[in-house]
Parts: C-alpha cells; sequence; structure tokens
C-alpha cells in the first residue's frame, strides 16, 4: 500500500485529463449515433432503478441518441413518470426471475446475446450493459465509446496479477493461470460495437452453459453448476477469460467504475462518473 498503481494501468485507459470533453463531443455530434443501453432490475433491484436512470440522464452519454432496454420481471416497477432528454427513450423488457443471484446476474450474457439478435442491432450502432446498483457522478460520454470496451476494476489494479480474483479452478472454462492477465475488468460496465458484444456475450454464454472441458458451441447442458464448476465472480470470470484473448480496444479507468465502499480518499481518482452504491446483499438478494 501507498504505492503509486502501475504504470501498465495508469498510461493505457481513458482518466480525467486524457481526453478534451468539447472536442470529442463535437466530433461525435456529426456521427449521429445510438447508443444501447442494458440494465437488469430484476426482483428487488427494481429499487435501484430511479436513481439509476435519473443519474443517466444528467450525466450518460448527454447529447447523443440513447436507447435504454430495462430488463426487469416486475415491469410495473418500472418509474414510469420520468421525462428523458431528446433522443432518449426507453423500453421494458419482460424476463424471468431465475431462484438464486448468481443465476440472475450471469443469465445476463444470454438474454443480452438474444436481444441483439433480435432486435437491439437494428436500434442501435454501439452498446453498453450495465448492473443497475449505481449512480452516474460525473460525465460518462462518447471518449468512452469504441470497438470494445472495458472498466478496470476498482479494488485490484494496485495488485499484482497472481493476486487478481480470476477463476483459478482449472476444470472451469474461466480459468486464468497465475502468470497471464493484464487487467481485473469489472462485469459491471462493459461495451462496444454491436458485433463485438454480440460475439463476446454469445462466447460467455455458452462457457457458462457448457460442461468444463467441453467446448461444443451448442450445449444442452444447464448453467455449470450443476457440474459443481460456477466460476467465482459468474459472468464476470468469464468475461475476463474473453478479455485476456480479445484485449479491449478502450479501457476505462476505475474512475468509470467505483465503487462507495471505498470513499472518495484514493489519490489517482480526480473524478468519480460513476460508482457502485452500497447495498445490503442479504436484503436485497433472493436466496441468502
Ligand atoms: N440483478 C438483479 N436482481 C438480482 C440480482 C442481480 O437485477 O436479484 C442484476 C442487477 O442489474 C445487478 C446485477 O445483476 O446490478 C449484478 O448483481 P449485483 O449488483 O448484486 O452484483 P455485485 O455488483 O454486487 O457483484
Ligand atoms: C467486489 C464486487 C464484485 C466482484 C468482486 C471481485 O468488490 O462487488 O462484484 O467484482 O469485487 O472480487
Ligand atoms: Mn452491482
Amino acid at each position: 500500500m501507498g504505492q503509486d498503481p502501475p504504470v501498465r494501468m495508469s498510461d493505457l485507459a481513458v482518466w480525467e485529463g486524457t481526453f478534451d470533453p468539447q472536442v470529442i463531443d463535437e466530433a461525435f455530434k456529426s456521427y449521429n449515433l445510438t447508443i444501447a443501453t442494458t440494465v437488469f432490475a430484476v426482483g428487488k433491484y427494481t429499487r435501484f432503478l430511479r436513481d439509476f436512470l435519473l443519474s443517466a440522464e444528467k450525466h450518460f452519454m448527454v447529447g447523443m441518441n440513447v436507447q435504454y432496454y430495462v430488463f426487469t420481471d416486475l415491469p410495473g416497477d418500472v418509474p414510469g413518470s420520468m421525462t428523458l432528454g431528446v433522443g432518449r427513450r426507453l423500453k421494458i423488457v419482460k424476463v424471468p426471475k431465475f431462484g438464486r443471484w448468481q443465476e440472475i446476474s450471469l443469465r445476463r450474457m444470454e438474454l443480452i446475446q438474444t436481444a441483439i439478435e433480435e432486435y437491439i442491432h437494428q436500434e442501435a450502432h454501439y452498446i453498453f450493459c450495465l448492473d443497475v446498483d449505481m449512480r452516474f457522478h460525473g460525465r460518462v460520454g462518447p471518449e468512452a465509446v469504441g470497438k470494445l470496451v472495458a472498466a478496470i476494476h476498482p479494488w485490484f489494479y494496485w495488485y499484482p496479477r497472481n493476486q487478481f480474483p480470476y477463476e483459478r479452478r482449472n476444470v472451469s472454462t474461466a480459468y486464468i493461470p497465475l502468470d497471464q492477465g493484464d487487467f481485473y475488468y469489472q462485469a459491471n460496465v462493459f461495451g462496444g460495437a454491436m458485433e463485438d458484444i454480440h460475439r463476446l456475450t454469445k462466447t460467455c454464454r455458452e462457457h457458462l452453459e457448457c460442461l468444463p472441458l467441453s467446448r461444443a458451441s451448442v450445449c444442452p447442458c444447464p448453467v455449470d453448476k450443476s457440474v459443481g464448476v460456477e466460476a467465482l465472480w459468474q459472468e464476470e470470470s468469464h468475461l475476463n477469460w474473453y478479455l485476456l484473448r480479445n484485449k479491449p480496444t478502450k479501457l476505462l479507468s476505475p474512475e468509470y467504475v467505483w465503487d462507495d465502499l471505498r470513499g472518495s480518499g484514493a489519490k489517482e481518482i480526480q473524478l468519480v462518473r460513476f460508482s457502485s452504491v452500497i447495498k445490503d446483499n442479504a436484503e436485497v438478494r433472493e436466496n441468502i
């Protein structure tokens, strides 16, 4: 502790001061892009939607076209009276509620994959997939747009790679050996061009569903809990496996995926843009 974060982290990512917001906004205006934004609010997580959306309207891709997709089992709990900015729309997608919080979380890969295939690919140019238990506090704009975008986890960027919380059991399809890996990414935020995120979600979904040593592309077996190797951090472990082999073209600093639990003391963070709120897991999750 007390050390500066490693250079391999600091130099490559998007940080405050590494871009000129006005220049970027001006450049992107002429592209007239639509950004699909998926957010899941299943069960008690609908309580996070209002603040998530209100803060997104203030800070997320302001001036661009944004198509929100709210995936929920409780459409009646989606805040109805919100006025969205010009060019911004919200669609509610009804989804089933799985019994375990882990499965609710990891099934997002499959649901996003099929939604991209069925309609999102026609409705937007880029897509961002976000956790709902979060709030925007600062600008997240087109500087974050790229072909394959991922964000560095706020709790691990100063650790050596052998201490990243990757899946370490080699029977898992998410296995990463101790001497591999550049960054530990948090699954709360990822995004990119439609075909890139389609490939990412499809690959993660297949790995989540397949028996550990079978790499068949279509696999009839249920989620890997049936064979006892649900990865340590579910889809986040699979995301990290994928991003090791398909390096993000845009790397977001932890400014873009902060955690309120870490507070505001970190000297390398000039601006918290998007942060997880503190929640009582035992209260909001289904099965604990
Ligand atoms: N989620 C949900 N309902 C649940 C559990 C999870 O809607 O019962 C969705 C929600 O979008 C949440 C995401 O899955 O933000 C990831 O779960 P969670 O935020 O609990 O994981 P953490 O960020 O705490 O690891
Ligand atoms: C936690 C976070 C989890 C997961 C974990 C990885 O701080 O809440 O979602 O990313 O870190 O160790
Ligand atoms: Mn979360």
